[in-house]
């Protein structure tokens, strides 16, 4: 980020919540359940799938991520009820990943085995490099169990073809990402290309081995890159499918709808929303700018 939009970006993290929900409102579908399920209805309309996700991470006690489970069975019963075509994502953090690894394996056990009885399938995001080692084992420790589980893969992280290249973590159903935590040069590409670079090679790499793979990008040139390659690998529609998040380009969200392929649009919902839309905040600084002007400005 250049070193005028970071100082957008910080002046807009010491805005009051009341202001930065302002910009906020675009990424998330609301503060409540009901909000989520508005918006996946909308989206199942016109034949977009969704990944739901309850808003929260990085929780500090065993009380608050039991509720925030709690809160995920909810949303497996919700669409299964209303009939939603949605899956459900979430963090580790949230289900207590930093508080005690086995109770984490419990708390998605429980989210699994819930979202198996509906024919449901359970993301495990994917959190900053600190988290990276731990959630790839909580990963396998479920898949060894569970068949409707998957993980998320970061193309910024230079050595994560190691951990995929893994014998146990064969026939893994994976989001590819470009990875949105600010990590240091020694583990992380800096460059635009070469995250780019990494990100085709991986997806590559994963088709020729027969995996499932969640494009997961907003980004043309990775999009018509993924084209190419499903064409000329001749990729079966049921391996794979792209992925946006909620408020993000809609209109290329539509093309690819329109193109015939699979979509899943990430919506996300809860009280907990603004570590979440800091992010979006500082991977388009341009809102972030829009809101200063606003803010700031007379007009
Ligand atoms: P890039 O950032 O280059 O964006 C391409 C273009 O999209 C931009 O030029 C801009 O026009 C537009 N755009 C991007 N972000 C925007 C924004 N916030 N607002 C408006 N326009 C925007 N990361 C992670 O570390 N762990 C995870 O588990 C996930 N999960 C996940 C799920 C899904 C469904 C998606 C799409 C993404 C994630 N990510 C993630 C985030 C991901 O790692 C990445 O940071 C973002 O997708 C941005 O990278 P792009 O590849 O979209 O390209």
């Amino acid at each position: 980020m250049n070193p005028i939009n970071k100082a957008i970006v910080s002046v807009v993290k010491n805005l009051p919540q009341s202001i930065v929900f302002i910009f906020a409102k675009k990424y998330i579908a609301g503060e409540t359940l009901e909000d989520g399920i508005r918006v996946v209805r909308e989206l199942n309309s016109k034949g977009i799938l969704a990944t739901m996700d309850v808003l929260g991470e990085a929780v500090t006690n065993k009380e608050e991520s039991i509720q925030a489970k709690n809160e995920c069975l909810k949303v497996l019963d919700a669409i299964n009820e209303f009939k939603l075509n949605s899956n459900l994502s979430v963090k580790p953090t949230q289900m207590g990943l930093n508080i005690d690894k086995e109770f984490c394996y419990h708390q998605f056990s429980e989210i699994i085995e819930h979202a198996s009885k509906y024919n449901n399938f359970v993301r495990i995001d994917m959190e900053d490099s600190s988290t990276t080692y731990a959630t790839f084992e909580l990963y396998r420790k479920l898949k060894s169990k569970y068949d409707n589980v998957g993980v998320v893969i970061q193309a910024y992280l230079k050595r994560i073809i190691n951990e995929i290249s893994r014998n146990d973590m064969k026939d893994t159903n994976y989001r590819l990402c470009k990875g949105i935590y600010i990590e240091p040069e020694e583990i992380a590409y800096q460059d635009r290309q070469e995250v780019r670079e990494n990100f085709i090679r991986i997806l590559n790499y994963l088709f020729d081995n027969g995996n499932y793979v969640g494009i997961a990008t907003h980004d043309d040139y990775l999009i018509e890159n993924a084209y190419k390659m499903i064409k000329e690998k001749n990729i079966s529609k049921d391996k794979f499918e792209f992925q946006m998040l909620y408020g993000v380009k809609e209109k290329l969200r539509d093309k690819i709808n329109a193109d015939g392929y699979k979509i899943r649009v990430y919506v996300p919902f809860g009280k907990h929303w603004y570590n979440y839309s800091i992010r979006r905040l500082q991977e388009n600084p341009q809102v972030a700018w829009y809101i200063t002007k606003s803010i700031f400005s007379h007009n």
